[in-house]
Formats: structure tokens, sequence, C-alpha cells
């Protein structure tokens, strides 16, 4: 996402911040309480908000991964290239030059990981399938051994009573299909239909819970309008015919789902932040709701209502976006439920003055001193603040933003079921040997349970929320920081694939179990 390419922009903040702030939660040791009481810490949930907690009977709590972060096997079985295979063999690109060849084995190792998602009284497990496993030049017949795998592990899920979640496209495009123009070639979008087709044939009697894409503004935004991801390539209007492309995958992958399978529910996994306004003017104000179509909401609103959501000034950019009569009804689909993730928040500013035709350079959505805000089009500066302290991947916790987001999503859409699919904290704690070899990961703790209390206070203020996905169920791959990140609530020693749930995987896993977060 487009945070962790951001980080090294605030260095300096971010290591005051967090020798003040998380620095001192480390330094205290096991108070766990006490780190969340402390008035310290800003944006820490107090303790009794997380002890009256409550989350309804038959909430499904999950875990996320994805294929290329877990899988490995990258040519095994059939299997084609993908973008990140040849973004990762490529010298310079990820950092400590490392690949998704092995990853955590979870090809060869998922009863392991089915088993370890049981242990820890899980109901649902977001994982996703790699196209270039199923099609390996991203278009024609299906490869049987792909299948299989998916098959297998659905089958080792449901037998473990998990539910399976399957997402559909976490960034792994066949490279196959890039050499054809990529995302912004609107092929792409009924290329995609067919090869979800292909897995709703094979395997909706088993799944009933899909999600076409992880993050589409992230992966349109950073692959074709920075470049950071793969194909990298630096072109705003590449970005704005890829993202059109993707609306229009999204809605014919819907269609050719359920028609696949009558059991079928489809919904989303989109990347969302809460926008807050930098001032209370209406500049700022106009600002943050532009961010919030642009970032939030521009593959939903495109679903739910057929037309692009407010996010630019002036005239949208319809031409460049490569937009064509009926297109809407394409876009058009009833999502039967709406997911999300969390990680950080955004504050928002108009970015004024920016002269028409300027050209900002595209770094991140993070650079909030140029002159002429992000692009042109949006025109706005968005940063995250660093009030609340700091992960080790450099995002700032703020619990109130799970909050926040959910009741805004239940008031725009008219209370829709929601679940999250992905939220969690990189911290690089390890086994301790002293402490038997367990992972002591405190932090990564106290992050769930204010979160989580937060979420539990929206639900009880009328959000429809029935599931929540902590990313991840292991230590991966984790894309362009190579495995200088580790989000697991299992920690993962990649010399030898040996997984050790942490603590903090421990602690959830009890709370599945409770429905509660005093536990
Ligand atoms: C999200 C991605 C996921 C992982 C987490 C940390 O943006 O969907 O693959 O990288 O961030």
């Amino acid at each position: 996402m487009s945070e962790k390419n951001a980080i090294h922009m605030k260095r300096r903040q971010f290591i005051a911040s967090s020798l003040a702030t998380a620095g001192t939660a480390l330094l205290a040791g096991r108070g766990l309480a006490a780190e969340s009481a402390s008035p310290q810490v800003p944006g820490a949930v107090p303790p009794a908000e997380v002890s009256s907690a409550r989350f309804p009977a038959g909430f499904l709590w999950g875990m996320a991964t994805a294929a290329y972060q877990v899988e490995g096997a990258w040519n095994e079985d059939g299997k084609g290239e993908s973008i990140w295979d040849r973004f990762s063999h490529t010298v310079g690109k990820v950092k400590g030059g490392a690949t998704g060849d092995v990853a955590c084995d979870q090809y060869h190792l998922y009863p392991q990981d089915v088993a370890i998602l049981k242990r820890l009284n899980q109901k649902s497990y977001r994982f996703s399938t790699s196209w270039s496993r199923i099609q390996p030049a991203g278009a024609g017949a299906a490869n049987q051994k792909g299948l299989d795998h998916y098959s297998r592990l659905v089958d080792a899920l449901l037998e473990a009573g998990i539910r399976p979640f399957c997402t559909l496209y976490h960034w792994d495009l066949p490279q196959a299909l890039e050499d054809r123009g990529g995302w912004p070639n609107r092929d792409l979008a009924s290329y995609f239909a067919d090869y979800a087709g292909i897995l709703a044939k094979a395997l909706g009697d088993r799944i009933t819970v899909w999600a076409p894409f992880n993050m589409p503004w992230t992966f349109t935004y950073l692959g074709y309008g920075v470049g950071s991801f793969p194909p990298g390539k630096a072109d705003y209007n590449l970005f704005l015919k890829a993202a059109h492309t993707v609306n229009l995958a999204q809605g014919e992958a819907f269609r050719s789902i359920k028609a696949a399978s009558s059991k079928a529910t489809v919904g989303s996994a989109y990347g969302m932040a809460p926008a807050y306004p930098k001032t209370d003017s209406d500049a700022d104000r106009a600002a943050a709701a532009r961010y919030h179509a642009m970032n939030n909401v521009f593959f939903l609103e495109t679903a739910i209502h057929g037309r692009y959501p407010k996010a630019f000034v002036g005239e949208p950019p319809y031409a460049a976006m490569g937009i064509k009569p009926g297109d809407e009804q394409i876009m058009k689909v009833q999502l039967d439920w709406i997911g999300f993730h969390y990680y950080t928040r955004r504050i928002v500013a108009d970015a004024g003055g920016a002269r028409p035709g300027a050209q900002a350079s595209f770094g991140t959505e993070i650079e909030e001193d140029q002159s002429t805000g992000r692009d042109r089009y949006t025109q706005f500066r968005a940063f995250m603040p660093t009030e609340g302290p700091l992960t080790d991947a450099g995002l700032e916790i703020w619990p109130r933003g799970i909050y926040d987001l959910v009741m805004q999503i239940t008031r725009e859409y008219n209370r829709p079921i929601i679940e999250i699919t992905e939220s969690g904290c990189s911290y690089l704690d390890t086994p301790y040997a002293k402490d038997g070899g367990r992972v002591p990961d405190l932090r990564r703790t106290s992050f769930f349970r204010d979160e989580l209390a937060e979420l539990a206070r929206a639900i009880h203020d009328g959000a429809n929320v029935r599931a929540f996905h902590a990313w991840s169920l292991l230590d991966n791959f984790e894309w362009a920081d190579g495995y200088s990140q580790r989000y697991g609530l299992t920690y993962v020693d990649f010399r030898d694939q040996r997984r050790t749930v942490k603590d903090s995987g421990l602690w959830y896993g009890r709370v599945a179990a409770a429905n509660r977060l005093d536990v």
C-alpha cells in the first residue's frame, strides 16, 4: 500500500515519535493495561471501553493472506509468471532482493496453516487465488493442477469449520496480460470475468463469499500512476484507464460468478482511510470529500450507483478514462456486502492554487509539501498524521479511525452488511529464548485490542458489521518491503518455515472464542 512507500519521507518524525510513544510502551514491559490507560499515548482507548466491548453471537473472526505473499511455488504445477514474479526477479525493485518464490511455502504447508486457524478458533479465512496458477497466460483453458490446489485448501478449511473467503485478485496479474497492455487495456475486463467464472464453476459449490479485487485504487495507482509497484509505470492517464477497466471488470466478474454459482455472494476488499479535513474551511472539507471519493469509494460508488463519485475538481476526465456509452450498466451491480480494510487515517487539505495543467510529480499521496497537491485532477494534499504511536512500518495507530470509517459507510450506503477484510500492524518481535521461544508481541495485542473496542462501539451504534479479518495469519512477503516487515499473528522463520503463534495470536484466539476483548 502507498503508506509503505512513503515511510522514508517521514523518517525524522518517525524516529522522534516512536521513541516518545510506542517506545515507552515497549519500555513499560508487560504493563499492557497501564500502556493503554497512559495519557501519554494519544488515541489509546480507555480500559473501561475495552472491558465492556461485546461482539454479536456468530461474529466471524478471521485472518487474511494473499497468494503471492504466502504461497511460494512460483513456477510449480504449471503456474505461469505473474507481474510480481517479474518485478521481484528484477534487481533493485524489492528491499533486500527478496522474492515470493518460496515465501511461507503455503502451497505445500497449507494443512499446518489451517490447523493454526482452527486452533485459534477462527471462523473465516480470507485468501486469494493466483490467476496465473489457474490460467498461466491469463486466458484460455484452466490449469487443473491449480484448481486442485485451491479445492484441497477449501476442503481443509470447511473440514475445520472455517468459512473460505476468496479474493480473486490480490495484485498478481499474469505477466502475459501485462504484455498486452495490462489494466489500461479494457479487454482485461472480460479476461478477468472468464477467470472468475472458471473459479466459481470449480469451487462455487463450496465457496459462498467472493471479492473480485483487493485494494483496486492501490494497485492501479501505484502500478500505473506512480510506478512503485509492478508494472512500474508512472503516467496518471494510465492510472485513470486502469481504474476504469477494473470497474468494468468488477461488474463483469460479479455477473460471471453469479452465473456459475447460485450460492455465491459477491462483495469487495477495498482499502479505505477515514479522511479528516485539515481545517474547518469549506475548501478543506471539500478536499476531504474528494479524497474519500477517489481513495475509498471510487470502485464502490460505481458498483452501487453505476456512476463515478465526485473525485475531481471541475469536469471529470472521462475521455482520459476511456469511458464509453453503456459502461454505467456494466459497472452497476448490487454487491451483497461491502468489505474494506482499515490501517490508518488521513488528514486532507485543499491544494488550492494548483495551476491548470501543472503536473505534480507522483511520489506518494503523502507528499503534503507539493504546491500542486497530489495531482491536477483531485487537487488535494493528503497525509498521515503522527499524533498516535507508529508501528514498525511507520503507520500511525488511530483506533478511532475504524469507528469513524465504519459509521461513514453505514450512513452513506444505508446500513450495508460490512466485512472488515484487513487490519493489522507490523512489529518485528521475534521468539524469545528466555521465555520458552514465545513471541511476546505486546504492542500488536494492544493495537488489536484498542481497534476492536472501537469496532464494537460502531456495532453498538448501529453498524451491521459481521466479520473482522486480522492481517495476517503469517509473517509474509510484504511487497516492495520484502521480508523487512512482519504483520503476522504467527511468526515465520523463513530459514526453515517454522511457525510460532505469537502472543497476540493466542490472545486473538481467545477473543474469537469469547466474543469479548478482556480475555
Ligand atoms: C494491505 C495489503 C496486504 C498487506 C497489508 C499490510 O495494503 O492488502 O497485502 O500488504 O497491506
